[in-house]
């Protein structure tokens, strides 16, 4: 994904980053050499992490600032490319502020990411959707006018030392909750702790010689205006 960022700008360009949390991969990945970089997110506390990041980061081209993915308050075609990784998006308002030509660049978690460890727990992030988050997005670009849009699914072998680090892992990411993209709060983002006999039953059906194996299914989307 970040290969695909550098290949489609240059110093010209400016790049908008929905959802970009404290901005840490925004800051390390997204190339320097262009015109401007905002990153946007409507957490007060994430913007704020976002700006102490950049603080020590010594980039002068990126700003951050608090705002809603779907009451995008940018001029239209404004930016030569859009990114949202893991966070809502709504196409319609993503292609006015997209130059013509543009480029939309999605990352995301699909319903099926570590299946077998939410049918043990019983519930998980998008265990409900009665359509992968990916294709409910591959078609509101269609319908928004995106050309050449390309959905691409990625498949992740990740492995765990043990089930303490897995532990940890998991309270601190999204993946065993209930909620999906639709009613995302983050004020439900951290759990204080997680059923351990499940756990134990999920790492009894997944240790491996490299460790304890989970399957990570996310997807990429490319389009353009
Ligand atoms: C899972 S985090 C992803 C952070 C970052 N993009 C990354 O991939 O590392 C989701 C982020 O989207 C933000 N978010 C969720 N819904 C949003 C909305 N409607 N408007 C703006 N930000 C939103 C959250 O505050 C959170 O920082």
């Amino acid at each position: 994904m970040y290969e695909i960022i550098d290949f489609v700008t240059d110093k010209n360009s400016r790049i908008l980053d929905l959802g970009t949390g404290g901005g840490e991969k925004l800051l390390k990945r997204f190339p320097r050499n262009v015109l401007e970089i905002v990153g946007t997110d409507f957490s007060e506390a994430m913007i704020e992490t976002a700006n102490k990041n950049l603080a020590l980061s010594g980039r002068c081209n990126v700003t951050f600032k608090i705002i809603n993915n779907l009451d995008l308050k940018f001029p239209k075609k404004y930016f030569d490319v859009v990114v949202a990784r893991n966070t809502i998006i709504d196409a319609k308002q993503i292609y006015e502020v997209l130059k013509p030509g543009g480029y939309l660049i999605i990352r995301g978690v699909d319903k099926f990411d570590c299946h077998q460890l939410k049918m043990i727990f019983g519930r998980g992030q998008a265990c409900m959707d009665k359509m992968p988050i990916s294709i409910i997005d591959y078609e509101a670009l269609l319908n928004a006018g995106f050309k050449d849009v390309e959905l691409v699914p990625l498949h992740v072998r990740e492995y765990f030392k043990n089930i303490e680090t897995l532990y940890k892992f998991l309270l601190k990411v999204p993946i065993i909750d209930d909620f999906s993209e639709e009613n995302f709060d983050v004020k439900d983002f951290y759990k204080k702790e997680l059923e351990f006999d499940k756990l134990e039953e999920y790492v009894s059906k997944n240790t491996t010689d490299k460790g304890i194996k989970l399957l990570r299914r996310y997807y990429g989307i490319t389009a353009r205006k």
